[in-house]
């Protein structure tokens, strides 16, 4: 089962938010996530909120959202820009309820007329006629996860699928008229070589997708890796290793065409870009859809309870599923815009840093962790380099 989820201030149980909050809503954008909290089995690596069938069921799943999008249509208005369905594998539903729930957060706030609609998939649970529904449903974009096409690895993570299905379904994803298909790589699993590695970099190039996404193995405490570790029957992840992966990501990518936009994000083109990911990056709004799920407006976070069975109840009792909220304070919002904005390859002002920001940037481009010609137009860019360091530039930067 998940882990639990922070303490907080109670959410009023009509979910609604104080009126400063209401004011600055949507001012940078706004999005709606929504989270598919189940999975056929759980990967051993993964601690996101999701249940196999015998931890919940998916009854009533699809109902209890569009009760919290009513409730949601009463506490903030605005044009979605964009929509993220993940989870979980949201296409464990069927592409008709994923429309419907599109249909009903068009019919709530609006979609944008190109708003960007996107759902994640395991390789292995969709088909040509799901994807091809899917797009009709008003999806825009998938992204599956592909993680590896190396057999072993793909057995160290407990994936699903075969090493060709990933490719094969995002080459489908195209005929089916996405506009959008981005490919999830993993590296430095234990096991994996630098050669695996090459070849799952060519398979997700050679798919003709449009993004990458690609992120070192994280070994999560309370999962099944962490435990097989801690019993020697695995080894842990190396930093070197996975060092080694980014840079061999960073070079095949470019030479395929991709630019870096975010330190584990490649595109083909800006269009190509995960808009929805960026307005998390940006300081925009999104309202969390579904169990377990995040929101910000305005200056406020809150999440939901985790379990489906809890959300559903707490819905079906007229009751904002919100199990906490925090009101970020001006510091916080500092700290949160410097730690997402340095991972973008347009960085940020250095007169948003404070002034020991600024002290710690100009050592950081001094050491070769930030682009000297971007500091000279007054922007904190990261160097290859400084993509390999960004949590401990993020650190410096923020002391
Ligand atoms: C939570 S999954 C949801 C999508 C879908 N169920 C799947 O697995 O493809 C989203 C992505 O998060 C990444 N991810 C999840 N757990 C991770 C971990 N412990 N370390 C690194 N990446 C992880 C994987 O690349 C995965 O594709
Ligand atoms: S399929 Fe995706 S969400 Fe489900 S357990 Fe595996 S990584 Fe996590």
């Amino acid at each position: 089962m998940p882990g639990a989820l922070p303490e907080g201030e109670p959410v009023p149980s009509d979910g609604s938010l104080p009126a400063h909050a209401r004011e600055r809503a949507g001012r940078a954008g706004f999005g709606v996530y929504v989270h598919v909290p189940f999975c056929v089995t759980r990967c051993g690596y993964c601690d996101f909120n999701t249940y196999t069938p015998g931890e919940a069921s998916r009854e009533g799943y699809v109902d209890a959202v569009l009760n919290e999008l009513k409730l949601a249509a009463g506490v903030v208005t605005g044009t979605v820009g964009s929509v993220f369905v993940g989870g979980g594998t949201p296409t464990l539903l069927a592409p008709d309820d994923l429309g419907r729930i599109v249909d009903a957060i068009d019919a709530t706030w609006g979609l944008a007329s190109d708003a960007e609609v996107t759902t994640e998939a395991n390789p292995e649970s969709v088909s040509r006629d799901a994807l091809a529904r899917l797009r009709k449903a008003g999806f825009t974009r998938i992204s599956l996860g592909m993680q590896s096409t190396a057999p072993t690895v793909l057995a160290v993570l407990d994936r699903r699928h075969t090493p060709g299905r990933a490719r094969a379904a995002a080459l489908e994803a195209r005929d089916a008229g996405f506009d959008h298909v981005n490919l999830d790589l993993i590296y430095g699993t234990p096991s994996e070589t630098a050669e695996d590695f090459a070849g799952s970099l060519d398979a997700a190039i050679g798919a003709g997708v449009d993004h990458v996404s690609a992120y070192a193995l994280i070994v999560e405490e309370g999962t099944r890796m962490a435990a097989r570790m801690r019993h020697g029957e695995l080894p842990y992840p190396s930093d070197d290793v996975a060092a080694d992966r980014y840079l061999a990501a960073d070079a095949a990518l470019a030479a395929a065409g991709f630019a870096w936009y975010e330190v584990s994000n490649w595109a083909t083109a800006p269009e190509a870009r995960c808009r929805h990911n960026l307005l998390y990056w940006t300081g925009g709004d999104w309202w969390g859809l579904g169990p377990g799920a995040h929101s910000h407006v305005g200056g406020v976070r809150w999440w939901n309870v985790k379990h489906p069975t809890t959300y559903g109840k707490r819905l079906a009792d007229g009751v904002s599923p919100g199990q906490g909220r925090e009101l970020l304070t001006a510091a916080d919002r500092y700290v949160e815009d410097v730690m997402l904005r340095v991972r973008l390859a347009e960085g940020l002002p250095l007169a948003a840093l404070d002034q020991g920001g600024r002290a710690a940037a100009a050592r950081a481009r001094d050491d070769g962790l930030l682009d000297p010609a971007a500091y000279g137009r007054g922007r904190v860019v990261l160097t290859l380099r400084g993509r390999l360091l960004a949590d401990a530039v993020v650190r410096d930067l923020l002391t």
